[in-house]
């Protein structure tokens, strides 16, 4: 269990927040079109919201902190020589999957907050509404909602692929340094 970023691996903390967030975010993602599309009671739709509302919400704040963890540790693993083209497009694309990560969350709760429902966390306590109730900032964070969604599948694609390549193409260690540490770091 290491605490800090290290020249091989990313700390403990990143790496927990990382797969759960991914796994959390995924699920959501799905969640959102089979809660809206999908053929349901009225009672369970709204179970379904509560639950989306709840988990996103949990997503907003493990995302803010994965955010402070990352932002004080600011060492990382060294990356293998690549072109600069494949540095930029890693930086934007881990940068707008931060958007993402706390974006969707964000809009959600803004268009929540236009429609003028009511919402709690788990059931726990009350969340203050972003906005009054609003038809046009509602068309807008529904739309941004749904935005967030396509920029997410396109940059988790290329996100997945480059890892992936580096693991099974390159044979580096980019991927091993994001996975639980590697055999070779223990030895
Ligand atoms: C990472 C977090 C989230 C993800 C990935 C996510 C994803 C989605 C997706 C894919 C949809 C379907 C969009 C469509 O077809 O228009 C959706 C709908 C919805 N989401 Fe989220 N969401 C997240 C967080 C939240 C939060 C925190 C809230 C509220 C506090 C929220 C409220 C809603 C509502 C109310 C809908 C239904 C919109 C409608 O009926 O038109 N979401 N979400
Ligand atoms: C929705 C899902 C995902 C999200 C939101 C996400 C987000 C991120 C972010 C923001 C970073 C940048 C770390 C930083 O500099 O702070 C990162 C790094 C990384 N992610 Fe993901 N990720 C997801 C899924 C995946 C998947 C499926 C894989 C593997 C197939 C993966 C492999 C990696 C690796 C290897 C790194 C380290 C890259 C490096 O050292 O430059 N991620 N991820």
């Amino acid at each position: 269990m290491s605490w800090r970023n290290t020249a091989q691996d990313w700390s403990t903390p990143i790496k927990l927040l990382h797969w759960l967030l991914a796994l959390a975010v995924i699920a959501m993602a799905v969640m959102g079109l089979v809660m809206k599309y999908g053929d349901f009671t009225p009672v369970e739709r709204i179970r379904l919201y509560t639950l989306h509302k709840s988990v996103g919400l949990t997503i907003l704040v493990l995302a803010l902190l994965r955010l402070l963890i990352r932002l004080l540790d600011r060492g990382r693993p060294l990356l293998p020589p690549m072109p600069r083209w494949q540095h930029l497009a890693a930086s934007f694309s881990h940068v707008a999957l931060y958007v993402v990560l706390i974006g969707m969350p964000l809009t959600g709760w803004l268009y929540n907050s236009a429609s003028g429902f009511p919402l709690q966390w788990f059931g726990q306590f009350k969340v203050p509404a972003l906005v009054e109730r609003s038809a046009e900032l509602k068309a807008l964070a529904g739309g941004l909602h749904f935005a967030g969604l396509i920029v997410l599948v396109i940059v988790l694609l290329m996100h997945a692929g480059a890892a992936l390549q580096h693991h099974f193409v390159n044979r580096d260690n980019v991927l091993r340094s994001m996975l639980p540490r590697s055999r070779r770091n223990r030895r």
